[in-house]
Protein backbone atom coordinates (compact mmCIF):
# COMPACT_ATOMS: atom_id res chain seq x y z
CA UNK A 1 0.00 0.00 0.00
CA UNK A 2 1.52 2.99 -1.27
CA UNK A 3 1.26 7.05 -1.39
CA UNK A 4 0.37 6.41 -5.02
CA UNK A 5 -2.58 4.55 -3.58
CA UNK A 6 -4.02 7.32 -1.36
CA UNK A 7 -3.27 9.49 -3.95
CA UNK A 8 -5.47 7.83 -6.08
CA UNK A 9 -8.40 7.34 -4.02
CA UNK A 10 -11.34 9.32 -3.47
CA UNK A 11 -11.71 8.94 0.07
CA UNK A 12 -13.84 11.03 1.61
CA UNK A 13 -13.84 9.94 5.29
CA UNK A 14 -11.99 9.89 8.45
CA UNK A 15 -12.44 6.68 10.05
CA UNK A 16 -8.65 5.05 10.35
CA UNK A 17 -11.19 1.67 11.85
CA UNK A 18 -14.23 0.62 10.63
CA UNK A 19 -16.75 -2.66 11.70
CA UNK A 20 -19.58 -3.93 9.46
CA UNK A 21 -22.21 -6.13 11.01
CA UNK A 22 -25.95 -7.22 10.42
CA UNK A 23 -26.65 -6.59 13.77
CA UNK A 24 -25.19 -3.13 15.62
CA UNK A 25 -24.06 -2.07 19.08
CA UNK A 26 -27.01 -0.07 19.88
CA UNK A 27 -30.94 -0.56 19.09
CA UNK A 28 -34.17 0.76 19.62
CA UNK A 29 -37.77 0.97 20.76
CA UNK A 30 -40.67 3.06 20.90
CA UNK A 31 -41.87 4.19 24.12
CA UNK A 32 -45.50 5.20 24.28
CA UNK A 33 -45.34 8.46 23.92
CA UNK A 34 -43.96 7.76 20.43
CA UNK A 35 -39.93 8.56 21.88
CA UNK A 36 -37.11 6.44 20.64
CA UNK A 37 -35.55 4.52 23.36
CA UNK A 38 -31.49 3.30 23.31
CA UNK A 39 -30.42 0.12 24.58
CA UNK A 40 -26.50 -0.51 23.88
CA UNK A 41 -25.58 -4.61 22.99
CA UNK A 42 -23.15 -6.62 24.49
CA UNK A 43 -20.73 -9.93 22.78
CA UNK A 44 -17.96 -10.22 21.67
CA UNK A 45 -16.98 -7.67 18.88
CA UNK A 46 -18.47 -4.92 21.45
CA UNK A 47 -16.21 -5.70 24.09
CA UNK A 48 -13.40 -6.70 20.72
CA UNK A 49 -13.87 -2.82 19.66
CA UNK A 50 -13.99 -0.91 23.27
CA UNK A 51 -9.85 -2.74 22.58
CA UNK A 52 -9.51 0.22 20.50
CA UNK A 53 -9.91 3.87 22.16
CA UNK A 54 -10.46 6.06 19.05
CA UNK A 55 -13.73 8.12 18.48
CA UNK A 56 -13.19 8.48 14.84
CA UNK A 57 -13.68 4.72 14.35
CA UNK A 58 -17.24 3.64 12.31
CA UNK A 59 -19.67 1.16 13.13
CA UNK A 60 -21.71 0.35 10.46
CA UNK A 61 -24.94 -1.55 10.72
CA UNK A 62 -28.17 -2.16 9.54
CA UNK A 63 -31.37 -0.73 11.39
CA UNK A 64 -33.45 -4.03 11.92
CA UNK A 65 -36.53 -2.72 12.78
CA UNK A 66 -38.89 0.47 12.54
CA UNK A 67 -37.65 1.96 15.54
CA UNK A 68 -33.61 1.45 14.03
CA UNK A 69 -35.30 3.27 10.84
CA UNK A 70 -36.74 6.32 12.37
CA UNK A 71 -33.47 6.98 14.48
CA UNK A 72 -31.63 6.00 11.36
CA UNK A 73 -33.46 8.47 9.22
CA UNK A 74 -33.24 11.36 11.62
CA UNK A 75 -29.46 11.15 11.97
CA UNK A 76 -27.27 12.68 9.09
CA UNK A 77 -26.28 9.94 6.46
CA UNK A 78 -27.35 7.61 9.26
CA UNK A 79 -24.81 8.64 12.00
CA UNK A 80 -26.25 7.76 15.39
CA UNK A 81 -23.37 10.05 17.15
CA UNK A 82 -23.63 13.00 15.08
CA UNK A 83 -27.91 13.13 16.18
CA UNK A 84 -26.43 13.12 19.56
CA UNK A 85 -27.42 9.38 20.55
CA UNK A 86 -24.84 7.89 23.19
CA UNK A 87 -23.80 4.66 21.28
CA UNK A 88 -20.53 3.88 23.43
CA UNK A 89 -16.99 4.60 22.51
CA UNK A 90 -17.11 4.49 18.75
CA UNK A 91 -19.02 6.51 15.73
CA UNK A 92 -22.24 4.59 14.43
CA UNK A 93 -23.66 4.75 11.16
CA UNK A 94 -26.70 2.88 11.17
CA UNK A 95 -28.07 1.85 7.06
CA UNK A 96 -32.04 3.12 6.67
CA UNK A 97 -32.18 0.24 4.75
CA UNK A 98 -35.70 -0.63 2.98
CA UNK A 99 -37.59 -3.16 4.84
CA UNK A 100 -38.87 -5.60 2.43
CA UNK A 101 -34.80 -5.26 0.97
CA UNK A 102 -33.64 -6.16 4.71
CA UNK A 103 -36.16 -8.67 4.95
CA UNK A 104 -35.12 -10.59 2.39
CA UNK A 105 -31.38 -10.10 2.91
CA UNK A 106 -31.60 -11.21 6.10
CA UNK A 107 -34.95 -13.58 6.75
CA UNK A 108 -34.22 -15.14 2.66
CA UNK A 109 -30.80 -15.22 2.23
CA UNK A 110 -28.61 -14.63 5.38
CA UNK A 111 -30.36 -16.74 7.73
CA UNK A 112 -33.03 -19.45 5.66
CA UNK A 113 -30.08 -19.69 3.09
CA UNK A 114 -26.77 -19.45 4.32
CA UNK A 115 -27.18 -20.21 7.72
CA UNK A 116 -28.69 -23.52 7.01
CA UNK A 117 -25.85 -24.73 3.87
CA UNK A 118 -23.29 -23.84 6.83
CA UNK A 119 -25.31 -25.35 9.63
CA UNK A 120 -25.66 -28.22 7.53
CA UNK A 121 -29.66 -27.99 8.67
CA UNK A 122 -31.77 -28.81 5.54
CA UNK A 123 -33.98 -31.68 5.25
CA UNK A 124 -32.68 -32.14 1.65
CA UNK A 125 -35.98 -34.26 0.11
CA UNK A 126 -37.53 -31.46 -0.01
CA UNK A 127 -35.54 -28.12 1.02
CA UNK A 128 -33.79 -25.82 -0.13
CA UNK A 129 -35.55 -24.70 -3.86
CA UNK A 130 -33.96 -21.81 -5.69
CA UNK A 131 -37.03 -20.48 -7.08
CA UNK A 132 -37.95 -17.19 -8.67
CA UNK A 133 -38.65 -16.11 -5.06
CA UNK A 134 -35.14 -16.89 -4.12
CA UNK A 135 -33.85 -14.58 -6.66
CA UNK A 136 -35.98 -11.81 -6.19
CA UNK A 137 -34.20 -12.56 -2.31
CA UNK A 138 -30.61 -12.95 -3.89
CA UNK A 139 -31.44 -9.15 -5.51
CA UNK A 140 -32.06 -7.73 -2.25
CA UNK A 141 -28.91 -9.41 -0.78
CA UNK A 142 -26.82 -7.89 -3.52
CA UNK A 143 -28.55 -4.52 -2.67
CA UNK A 144 -27.68 -4.87 0.81
CA UNK A 145 -24.40 -5.95 0.45
CA UNK A 146 -23.92 -3.05 -1.98
CA UNK A 147 -25.42 -0.48 0.78
CA UNK A 148 -23.02 -1.45 3.38
CA UNK A 149 -20.26 -1.01 0.73
CA UNK A 150 -20.87 2.56 -0.13
CA UNK A 151 -21.04 3.29 4.03
CA UNK A 152 -18.03 2.00 4.17
CA UNK A 153 -16.37 3.60 1.20
CA UNK A 154 -17.70 6.77 2.94
CA UNK A 155 -16.43 6.73 5.87
CA UNK A 156 -12.98 5.45 5.45
CA UNK A 157 -10.19 7.15 5.47
CA UNK A 158 -7.14 6.33 3.25
CA UNK A 159 -5.71 2.83 4.01
CA UNK A 160 -8.49 2.31 6.43
CA UNK A 161 -8.87 -1.24 7.93
CA UNK A 162 -11.88 -2.00 7.58
CA UNK A 163 -13.14 -5.64 9.31
CA UNK A 164 -16.24 -7.06 7.71
CA UNK A 165 -18.23 -9.15 9.97
CA UNK A 166 -20.14 -13.01 8.87
CA UNK A 167 -22.30 -14.23 6.30
CA UNK A 168 -24.72 -11.38 5.98
CA UNK A 169 -22.49 -9.62 4.69
CA UNK A 170 -19.72 -11.97 2.21
CA UNK A 171 -20.31 -10.01 -0.87
CA UNK A 172 -19.00 -6.65 1.15
CA UNK A 173 -15.32 -7.31 1.10
CA UNK A 174 -15.03 -7.55 -3.31
CA UNK A 175 -18.00 -4.42 -3.54
CA UNK A 176 -15.55 -2.23 -1.47
CA UNK A 177 -12.43 -3.25 -2.68
CA UNK A 178 -13.42 -2.21 -6.13
CA UNK A 179 -14.92 0.79 -4.45
CA UNK A 180 -11.83 1.69 -2.77
CA UNK A 181 -8.55 -0.54 -3.31
CA UNK A 182 -6.69 1.50 -0.73
CA UNK A 183 -8.04 0.03 2.31
CA UNK A 184 -7.08 -3.32 4.31
CA UNK A 185 -9.97 -5.14 4.30
CA UNK A 186 -10.71 -8.09 6.60
CA UNK A 187 -13.76 -10.45 6.93
CA UNK A 188 -14.87 -12.79 9.91
CA UNK A 189 -17.34 -15.48 9.71
CA UNK A 190 -18.89 -16.61 13.16
CA UNK A 191 -20.77 -19.84 11.82
CA UNK A 192 -18.97 -22.83 10.55
CA UNK A 193 -18.59 -22.99 6.50
CA UNK A 194 -19.97 -26.20 5.29
CA UNK A 195 -18.32 -28.68 3.74
CA UNK A 196 -18.28 -28.13 -0.59
CA UNK A 197 -20.53 -31.33 -0.66
CA UNK A 198 -22.90 -29.67 1.35
CA UNK A 199 -21.67 -26.06 -0.05
CA UNK A 200 -22.51 -27.03 -3.48
CA UNK A 201 -26.59 -26.67 -2.81
CA UNK A 202 -26.27 -23.51 -3.32
CA UNK A 203 -27.06 -22.25 -6.91
CA UNK A 204 -23.79 -22.16 -8.85
CA UNK A 205 -23.33 -18.06 -9.20
CA UNK A 206 -24.70 -17.73 -6.18
CA UNK A 207 -21.86 -20.54 -4.37
CA UNK A 208 -19.66 -18.77 -6.06
CA UNK A 209 -20.55 -15.34 -5.28
CA UNK A 210 -20.23 -15.99 -2.04
CA UNK A 211 -16.61 -17.01 -2.21
CA UNK A 212 -15.64 -14.44 -4.28
CA UNK A 213 -17.33 -11.95 -2.14
CA UNK A 214 -15.05 -12.69 0.94
CA UNK A 215 -12.14 -12.99 -1.18
CA UNK A 216 -12.56 -9.21 -1.59
CA UNK A 217 -10.56 -9.09 1.39
CA UNK A 218 -6.90 -9.43 2.32
CA UNK A 219 -7.48 -11.64 5.41
CA UNK A 220 -10.53 -13.78 6.33
CA UNK A 221 -10.84 -15.02 9.62
CA UNK A 222 -12.85 -18.17 11.51
CA UNK A 223 -12.62 -19.25 14.60
CA UNK A 224 -11.37 -22.34 14.31
CA UNK A 225 -9.20 -23.99 11.37
CA UNK A 226 -11.98 -26.74 10.38
CA UNK A 227 -14.11 -23.84 9.04
CA UNK A 228 -10.97 -21.96 7.63
CA UNK A 229 -10.11 -25.46 5.36
CA UNK A 230 -13.76 -25.98 4.81
CA UNK A 231 -13.52 -22.71 2.86
CA UNK A 232 -10.43 -23.54 1.24
CA UNK A 233 -11.90 -26.75 -0.05
CA UNK A 234 -14.80 -24.39 -1.44
CA UNK A 235 -12.86 -22.26 -3.27
CA UNK A 236 -10.82 -24.73 -4.58
CA UNK A 237 -13.32 -27.19 -5.40
CA UNK A 238 -15.94 -24.34 -7.18
CA UNK A 239 -13.78 -21.76 -8.23
CA UNK A 240 -10.47 -24.02 -9.07
CA UNK A 241 -8.64 -21.38 -6.74
CA UNK A 242 -5.17 -22.65 -5.97
CA UNK A 243 -4.63 -23.31 -2.02
CA UNK A 244 -1.27 -23.35 0.12
CA UNK A 245 -2.45 -25.54 2.67
CA UNK A 246 1.16 -24.53 5.12
CA UNK A 247 0.62 -20.92 4.93
CA UNK A 248 -3.16 -21.14 4.69
CA UNK A 249 -3.98 -19.12 1.63
CA UNK A 250 -5.94 -18.74 -0.95
CA UNK A 251 -5.28 -17.08 -4.58
CA UNK A 252 -7.89 -16.77 -7.40
CA UNK A 253 -8.18 -14.53 -9.95
CA UNK A 254 -4.53 -13.38 -9.28
CA UNK A 255 -5.02 -12.06 -5.74
CA UNK A 256 -4.01 -13.66 -2.35
CA UNK A 257 -6.41 -14.10 0.64
CA UNK A 258 -5.14 -15.21 3.84
CA UNK A 259 -6.80 -17.05 6.45
CA UNK A 260 -6.58 -16.46 9.95
CA UNK A 261 -7.47 -18.56 12.68
CA UNK A 262 -8.93 -16.40 15.75
CA UNK A 263 -10.83 -18.36 18.48
CA UNK A 264 -12.53 -15.84 20.16
CA UNK A 265 -12.92 -17.01 24.12
CA UNK A 266 -15.04 -15.65 27.17
CA UNK A 267 -14.62 -12.22 28.51
CA UNK A 268 -13.50 -13.55 32.19
CA UNK A 269 -13.50 -9.93 33.84
CA UNK A 270 -16.37 -9.18 32.75
CA UNK A 271 -18.47 -12.20 33.19
CA UNK A 272 -17.10 -12.71 36.65
CA UNK A 273 -17.93 -9.03 37.72
CA UNK A 274 -21.41 -9.32 35.83
CA UNK A 275 -22.40 -12.43 37.52
CA UNK A 276 -22.23 -11.22 40.93
CA UNK A 277 -24.41 -8.82 40.99
CA UNK A 278 -27.22 -8.20 43.33
CA UNK A 279 -29.71 -9.13 40.15
CA UNK A 280 -27.90 -12.28 39.66
CA UNK A 281 -27.96 -13.17 43.22
CA UNK A 282 -31.21 -12.52 43.56
CA UNK A 283 -32.22 -14.92 40.80
CA UNK A 284 -29.57 -17.35 42.33
CA UNK A 285 -32.05 -17.57 45.29
CA UNK A 286 -35.16 -18.43 43.07
CA UNK A 287 -33.55 -20.81 41.40
CA UNK A 288 -31.92 -22.91 44.69
CA UNK A 289 -35.03 -22.59 45.90
CA UNK A 290 -36.64 -23.80 43.37
CA UNK A 291 -34.01 -27.04 42.58
CA UNK A 292 -33.78 -27.38 46.67
CA UNK A 293 -30.76 -30.09 47.13
CA UNK A 294 -31.11 -31.54 43.83
CA UNK A 295 -28.68 -31.63 40.98
CA UNK A 296 -29.00 -29.84 38.24
CA UNK A 297 -28.18 -29.87 34.11
CA UNK A 298 -28.24 -26.50 33.12
CA UNK A 299 -28.65 -25.38 29.16
CA UNK A 300 -28.90 -21.74 28.02
CA UNK A 301 -29.32 -20.76 24.31
CA UNK A 302 -30.71 -18.79 21.39
CA UNK A 303 -34.40 -21.41 20.44
CA UNK A 304 -31.95 -21.89 17.42
CA UNK A 305 -32.39 -25.17 15.47
CA UNK A 306 -28.68 -25.55 15.11
CA UNK A 307 -28.68 -25.51 18.70
CA UNK A 308 -29.92 -28.88 18.97
CA UNK A 309 -32.60 -28.08 22.16
CA UNK A 310 -34.74 -31.05 21.18
CA UNK A 311 -32.78 -33.96 20.93
CA UNK A 312 -31.17 -32.60 24.30
CA UNK A 313 -34.36 -32.75 25.75
CA UNK A 314 -35.00 -36.17 24.58
CA UNK A 315 -32.18 -37.51 26.31
CA UNK A 316 -32.86 -36.05 29.42
CA UNK A 317 -35.87 -38.14 28.95
CA UNK A 318 -33.95 -41.03 28.03
CA UNK A 319 -31.64 -40.77 31.14
CA UNK A 320 -35.13 -40.69 33.25
CA UNK A 321 -36.71 -43.77 31.67
CA UNK A 322 -33.53 -45.34 31.51
CA UNK A 323 -31.94 -44.72 35.18
CA UNK A 324 -34.88 -44.03 37.75
CA UNK A 325 -32.40 -43.35 40.16
CA UNK A 326 -31.90 -39.92 39.20
CA UNK A 327 -35.84 -39.20 39.73
CA UNK A 328 -36.55 -36.92 42.49
CA UNK A 329 -32.49 -36.14 42.90
CA UNK A 330 -32.07 -33.96 39.73
CA UNK A 331 -33.73 -31.22 37.57
CA UNK A 332 -32.58 -29.76 34.27
CA UNK A 333 -33.06 -26.09 33.60
CA UNK A 334 -33.48 -25.19 29.83
CA UNK A 335 -33.53 -21.13 28.83
CA UNK A 336 -34.56 -21.27 25.00
CA UNK A 337 -34.53 -17.38 24.51
CA UNK A 338 -36.35 -16.43 21.21
CA UNK A 339 -34.37 -15.70 18.40
CA UNK A 340 -35.22 -15.31 14.30
CA UNK A 341 -39.26 -15.31 14.98
CA UNK A 342 -39.89 -13.99 11.90
CA UNK A 343 -39.00 -17.53 10.30
CA UNK A 344 -41.13 -20.09 10.67
CA UNK A 345 -39.08 -23.11 11.05
CA UNK A 346 -38.05 -20.77 14.46
CA UNK A 347 -41.66 -20.71 15.75
CA UNK A 348 -42.39 -24.61 14.79
CA UNK A 349 -39.27 -25.66 16.49
CA UNK A 350 -39.69 -23.34 19.73
CA UNK A 351 -43.66 -25.22 19.95
CA UNK A 352 -41.57 -28.54 19.62
CA UNK A 353 -39.49 -27.51 22.48
CA UNK A 354 -42.38 -26.75 24.58
CA UNK A 355 -44.19 -29.57 23.84
CA UNK A 356 -41.45 -32.24 24.63
CA UNK A 357 -40.63 -30.11 27.90
CA UNK A 358 -44.55 -30.39 29.09
CA UNK A 359 -44.88 -33.89 28.09
CA UNK A 360 -41.36 -34.73 30.08
CA UNK A 361 -43.04 -32.74 32.78
CA UNK A 362 -45.84 -34.75 32.35
CA UNK A 363 -44.34 -38.26 32.10
CA UNK A 364 -42.33 -37.63 35.24
CA UNK A 365 -43.15 -34.93 37.85
CA UNK A 366 -44.38 -35.56 41.19
CA UNK A 367 -45.95 -33.27 43.36
CA UNK A 368 -42.79 -31.93 45.19
CA UNK A 369 -40.23 -32.38 41.88
CA UNK A 370 -40.53 -30.41 38.83
CA UNK A 371 -38.16 -32.50 36.35
CA UNK A 372 -37.57 -30.01 34.02
CA UNK A 373 -37.88 -25.71 34.49
CA UNK A 374 -37.84 -24.23 30.68
CA UNK A 375 -37.96 -20.23 30.20
CA UNK A 376 -38.46 -19.13 26.68
CA UNK A 377 -37.69 -15.66 27.34
CA UNK A 378 -34.25 -13.81 28.02
CA UNK A 379 -33.07 -12.60 31.12
CA UNK A 380 -29.35 -12.56 31.29
CA UNK A 381 -28.69 -11.96 35.03
CA UNK A 382 -30.60 -15.78 35.04
CA UNK A 383 -28.81 -17.30 32.75
CA UNK A 384 -25.79 -15.96 34.89
CA UNK A 385 -27.25 -17.27 37.85
CA UNK A 386 -28.14 -20.73 35.86
CA UNK A 387 -24.12 -20.93 34.82
CA UNK A 388 -22.95 -20.43 38.61
CA UNK A 389 -25.36 -23.44 39.85
CA UNK A 390 -24.90 -25.78 37.15
CA UNK A 391 -23.63 -29.22 38.11
CA UNK A 392 -23.57 -30.14 34.30
CA UNK A 393 -24.01 -28.07 31.66
CA UNK A 394 -25.42 -29.40 28.12
CA UNK A 395 -24.21 -27.94 24.82
CA UNK A 396 -24.66 -30.26 22.09
CA UNK A 397 -25.21 -28.10 19.13
CA UNK A 398 -25.81 -29.96 15.71
CA UNK A 399 -22.77 -27.26 14.33
CA UNK A 400 -21.64 -24.24 15.70
CA UNK A 401 -18.93 -21.60 15.21
CA UNK A 402 -18.27 -21.23 18.35
CA UNK A 403 -20.74 -21.64 21.11
CA UNK A 404 -19.71 -19.22 23.54
CA UNK A 405 -21.91 -20.50 26.54
CA UNK A 406 -19.95 -23.78 26.87
CA UNK A 407 -16.36 -21.23 27.08
CA UNK A 408 -18.65 -18.91 29.87
CA UNK A 409 -20.01 -21.65 32.40
CA UNK A 410 -16.71 -22.86 33.33
CA UNK A 411 -15.40 -18.93 34.25
CA UNK A 412 -18.77 -18.12 35.77
CA UNK A 413 -19.77 -21.87 37.76
CA UNK A 414 -19.62 -21.59 41.43
CA UNK A 415 -18.51 -25.28 42.22
CA UNK A 416 -16.99 -27.08 39.13
CA UNK A 417 -19.54 -27.77 36.56
CA UNK A 418 -18.94 -30.67 34.32
CA UNK A 419 -19.41 -29.98 30.53
CA UNK A 420 -21.24 -32.36 28.33
CA UNK A 421 -20.25 -30.74 24.69
CA UNK A 422 -20.80 -31.53 21.24
CA UNK A 423 -18.06 -32.62 19.04
CA UNK A 424 -19.63 -30.13 16.40
CA UNK A 425 -19.34 -26.94 18.33
CA UNK A 426 -16.22 -24.50 17.54
CA UNK A 427 -15.29 -24.61 21.30
CA UNK A 428 -14.78 -28.56 21.27
CA UNK A 429 -11.16 -27.65 19.55
CA UNK A 430 -9.98 -26.32 22.73
CA UNK A 431 -12.24 -27.97 25.03
CA UNK A 432 -11.92 -31.43 24.29
CA UNK A 433 -9.69 -32.64 26.85
CA UNK A 434 -11.92 -31.59 30.28
CA UNK A 435 -15.40 -31.99 28.31
CA UNK A 436 -17.55 -34.93 27.94
CA UNK A 437 -17.16 -35.16 24.52
CA UNK A 438 -20.77 -36.48 22.82
CA UNK A 439 -22.08 -36.75 18.77
CA UNK A 440 -24.96 -34.42 19.06
CA UNK A 441 -27.21 -36.76 17.45
CA UNK A 442 -26.83 -39.86 19.33
CA UNK A 443 -29.48 -39.31 22.50
CA UNK A 444 -28.30 -42.19 23.93
CA UNK A 445 -24.88 -41.04 24.25
CA UNK A 446 -25.70 -38.09 25.12
CA UNK A 447 -27.99 -39.23 28.04
CA UNK A 448 -25.08 -41.75 29.01
CA UNK A 449 -23.14 -38.42 29.07
CA UNK A 450 -25.45 -36.35 31.26
CA UNK A 451 -25.51 -39.56 33.60
CA UNK A 452 -21.27 -39.46 33.78
CA UNK A 453 -21.29 -36.05 34.01
CA UNK A 454 -23.97 -36.07 36.92
CA UNK A 455 -22.09 -38.67 39.14
CA UNK A 456 -18.27 -37.48 37.98
CA UNK A 457 -16.38 -36.94 41.50
CA UNK A 458 -16.53 -33.47 42.87
CA UNK A 459 -12.64 -32.92 42.50
CA UNK A 460 -12.30 -33.82 39.38
CA UNK A 461 -15.35 -31.63 38.08
CA UNK A 462 -13.44 -28.76 39.80
CA UNK A 463 -9.93 -29.28 38.56
CA UNK A 464 -11.65 -30.00 34.83
CA UNK A 465 -13.82 -26.55 35.19
CA UNK A 466 -10.12 -24.82 36.05
CA UNK A 467 -8.79 -26.29 32.95
CA UNK A 468 -11.67 -25.37 30.91
CA UNK A 469 -11.98 -22.11 32.71
CA UNK A 470 -8.39 -21.61 31.51
CA UNK A 471 -8.51 -22.46 27.94
CA UNK A 472 -12.24 -20.79 27.35
CA UNK A 473 -10.07 -17.57 28.22
CA UNK A 474 -7.15 -18.05 26.28
CA UNK A 475 -7.99 -15.31 23.88
CA UNK A 476 -10.46 -12.71 25.17
CA UNK A 477 -12.49 -10.37 22.75
CA UNK A 478 -10.64 -7.40 23.19
CA UNK A 479 -7.27 -9.22 22.11
CA UNK A 480 -9.20 -11.23 18.79
CA UNK A 481 -10.01 -7.88 18.03
CA UNK A 482 -6.76 -6.38 18.06
CA UNK A 483 -5.02 -9.42 16.39
CA UNK A 484 -7.47 -9.42 13.52
CA UNK A 485 -6.31 -5.27 13.30
CA UNK A 486 -2.77 -5.94 13.52
CA UNK A 487 -2.99 -8.94 11.12
CA UNK A 488 -4.38 -6.25 8.61
CA UNK A 489 -1.22 -4.33 8.78
CA UNK A 490 0.23 -3.68 4.90
CA UNK A 491 2.67 -6.72 3.89
O1 LIG B 1 -22.68 -15.78 13.69
C1 LIG B 1 -23.78 -15.99 14.38
C2 LIG B 1 -24.47 -14.77 14.91
O2 LIG B 1 -24.45 -13.68 14.04
C3 LIG B 1 -23.87 -14.40 16.26
O3 LIG B 1 -22.85 -13.48 16.18
C4 LIG B 1 -25.08 -14.00 17.04
O4 LIG B 1 -24.99 -14.46 18.34
C5 LIG B 1 -26.22 -14.71 16.38
O5 LIG B 1 -25.81 -15.11 15.12
C6 LIG B 1 -27.46 -13.85 16.44
O6 LIG B 1 -28.10 -13.72 15.28
P1 LIG B 1 -29.16 -12.59 15.00
O7 LIG B 1 -28.43 -11.30 14.87
O8 LIG B 1 -29.81 -13.05 13.75
O9 LIG B 1 -30.09 -12.58 16.17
Amino acid sequence: MGDLTTERSSATGTAPVLVASNRGPVSFSTADDGTLTLRRGGGGLVSGLSAIDDPNAVWVCAALNDADRRAAADAPDGRLDLAGHDVGGQAVRMLDIDPETFARAYNGVANSTLWFVHHLLYATPTAPAFDAGFRTEWAAYQAYNSAFADALAAEAAPNAAVLVQDYHLSLTPALLREARPDLRIGHFSHTPWAPPEYYRLLPDDVARAVLTGILGADRAGFLTERWARAFAACCQDLLGATIDHEALTVTHDGRTTHLGVHALGADADFLRERAHRPDVDERLTALRAAVGDRRTIVRVDRTELSKNIVRGLQAYRHLLRTRPEWHDRVVHIAFAYPSRTDLAEYRNYTAAVQDLAEAINTEFATPTWQPLILHVNDDFPRSLAAYRLADVALVNPIRDGMNLVAKEVPVVSDRGCALVLSREAGAHTELKDDALTVNPYDVIATAEALHTALTMPEEERADRTKRLAAAATALPPQQWFLDQLNALAPW
